[in-house]
């Protein structure tokens, strides 16, 4: 049961979301439910910074003793150089979405600060991971039951989003990725990137002959009603896919899914990404397990109402 959030007090503590703009954001309801949830006395705001702002929000969360922050766009790259520390697989995705500000225990070993009073803490360093990652192949995963070794993919898009998806499929042992993007130069960044880190993955841009397993749309075309479909159908008709992943949730169902479930595709929105992303960072800050299904609940009521 998701627990009434109690009144706030001088000890409670925070995590925010950083991102410009930020209003339309679902994070914070979903946050705060699943904090509730685990009896946390946390809360969990949004701020609307602009990249000039954002090497100060950061500065200004750790010396108010933030447990931790999450970015959104356009900050996820940026952020990259706002940190004491990277992880290891964001540094090879290429950008970072979750801030855990750390503390050394007794052992002289960097923890999280949510465990501790915020008296406690004087020497601190900032953590920069990422967990949009791992979600886009959790929400492939369960929401479209595609277990993604050995598939061949189109990917739609080669922004930052494109990038971290792009190299996280590779590691997963896709056989094969296409990668088409209004900017061809962008999607060659992605291929360069793929072929010095997986050169067993085949990797081109542009349309490829016959099926994919899946098509993945990374780009933002779908989230204004009169877009155009992300992808030329008179040179990749949609029944040549098996299953259609749009990244965009809101709508819950864009042009492109509308066209693909027509065709006969498996379906599925980004909702699962952005609940497995979340979760992930919530895990990163307390150390505990995050009550999914409370998290996703308050997730699909926060969007689609
Ligand atoms: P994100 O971090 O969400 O990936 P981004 O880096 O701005 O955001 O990337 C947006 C993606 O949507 C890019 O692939 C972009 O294409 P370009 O690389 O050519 O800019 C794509 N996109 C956005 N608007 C588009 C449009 N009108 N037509 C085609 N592609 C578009």
């Amino acid at each position: 049961m998701n627990r009434p959030a109690a009144e706030i007090q001088s000890t409670s503590r925070v995590c925010a979301l950083l991102g410009h703009p930020v209003k339309h954001s679902a994070s914070p309801a979903m946050q705060n439910a699943g904090m509730a949830a685990l009896g946390l006395d946390w809360r969990y705001l949004a701020f609307d910074i602009t990249p000039a702002q954002l090497r100060d929000a950061i500065a200004g969360a750790r010396a108010l003793h933030f447990i931790g922050l999450n970015l959104t766009v356009p900050h996820k790259v940026a952020a990259l150089s706002c940190v004491d520390v990277v992880s290891d697989s964001a540094k090879l995705w290429g950008a970072i979405n979750t801030i855990r500000f750390e503390r050394k225990n007794d052992r002289g070993e960097w923890v999280g600060t949510g465990s501790s009073a915020a008296t406690d803490l004087r020497e601190l360093r900032s953590h920069g991971f990422n967990t949009d990652a791992d979600a886009i192949i959790r929400s492939l995963r369960e929401d479209l039951a595609l277990e993604l070794k050995g598939t061949r993919v189109l990917m739609l898009g080669a922004g930052g989003a494109g990038m971290v998806a792009g190299m996280r499929l590779a590691a997963e042992g896709i056989t094969a990725l296409h990668i088409v993007n209004r900017t061809e130069l962008k999607a060659l960044q992605i291929v360069g990137a793929i072929r010095q880190h997986y050169p067993r993955v085949e990797v081109s841009t542009g349309y490829p002959a016959g099926r994919v397993d899946l098509i993945l749309n990374a780009t933002s075309l779908g989230l204004n009603h009169d877009d155009p479909l992300p992808l030329d159908t008179s040179v990749f008709p949609l029944n040549r896919a098996g299953a259609v992943y749009d990244m965009i949730y809101r709508p819950a169902e864009t042009q492109l899914l509308c066209a693909a479930t027509q065709a006969g595709c498996r379906i599925a929105n980004g909702l699962g990404m952005l609940l497995h992303q979340g979760a992930q960072a919530l895990e990163l800050w307390c150390g505990q397990a995050a009550p999914l299904p409370v998290m996703r609940r308050a997730l699909e009521e926060n969007v689609y109402g």
